[in-house]
């Protein structure tokens, strides 16, 4: 089975939520399936303090954005993956919602914080966790969870299919690595940065974009620049999500985790 997915690459403005949101969706292609958009993409990153966090923090589903989401999904058909800042209760998470458009929404709070994050948001409490949508199987990454195999690899061991991760990279390795984890894991992943830059803190923040969308052989189907918004589209074939790297090997089959000792602390 063959489905569409977009990566929107947007250049945010801070605070100015309703044009950000706008901005994003109007990006969006007729007839897409799975729209992937970046990390905090109705807010901005960079946050001065965790009062400005709790100020444009919003309940998912019943905030604003996500309503205007869902929304937008059922409106076109499409299932749509985002970041943004939820409020739940006292607590502040960097998330990603899923809106499908039959109504129903999913959230992932992300779990490795990056630098100043852990001054602004609760670190996330929920497992990694796969979701139907689109007609496959999703799991959600955040950004700088690229960087720790052992998060793509809980989804694709789930039984994902498709990898969304909403980003505001900034380090270059990011769109590499997630090359790799579509590899090791046999799963597209799509990746949706950001570009431009923010100067609200002490370290002035500059977004690689680079936005792509990689198939389980490691191929580029599509992917952006580092300067301008746009739009990276793939139509995908499903079937070859967890197909095997040889003939003689299975990326499943042949892993040996009685070998690894991994799941403690460092030595
Ligand atoms: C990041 O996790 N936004 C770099």
């Amino acid at each position: 089975m063959h489905i569409t997915v977009a990566a929107i690459q947007t250049s945010p403005r801070f605070g100015e939520v309703t044009a950000n949101v706008e901005a994003a969706l109007a990006a969006v292609p007729p007839g897409c399936d799975l729209a992937v958009l970046p990390e905090l993409f109705s807010t901005g990153y960079q946050f001065r303090s965790r009062d400005e966090v709790r100020a444009l923090a919003e309940p998912v589903p019943d905030g604003p954005t996500t309503t205007r989401l869902l929304a937008f999904a059922a409106e076109r058909g499409t299932h749509v993956v985002a970041g943004l800042c939820e409020r739940a209760g006292e607590r502040l998470f960097n998330s990603a919602v899923l809106a499908r458009p039959d109504g129903r929404s999913a959230v992932y709070r992300k779990v490795h914080l990056f630098w100043d994050e852990k001054d602004l948001f609760d670190p996330g409490d929920l497992a990694f966790a796969v979701h139907e949508a689109a007609g496959t199987r999703i799991g959600m990454l955040v950004c700088f969870d690229w960087m720790f195999p052992e998060a793509a690899r809980a989804l694709a061991l789930a039984g994902a299919t498709v990898l969304c991760h909403p980003s505001n990279l900034v380090l270059p390795l990011g769109p590499d690595a997630m090359v790799t984890r579509s590899i090791e894991n046999r799963v597209f992943s799509v990746t949706a940065n950001r570009v431009g830059r923010e100067h609200r803190a002490r370290a002035e923040l500059s977004f690689i974009g680079l936005s792509q969308i990689v198939a389980p052989s490691g191929q580029r189907l599509a992917r952006l620049g580092s300067n301008e918004p746009g739009v990276a589209v793939a139509r995908i074939d499903l079937d070859e999500a967890g197909a095997p790297i040889t003939p003689r090997n299975d990326v499943w089959a042949d892993r040996r985790p009685e070998m690894y000792g991994v799941g403690g602390a460092r030595s």
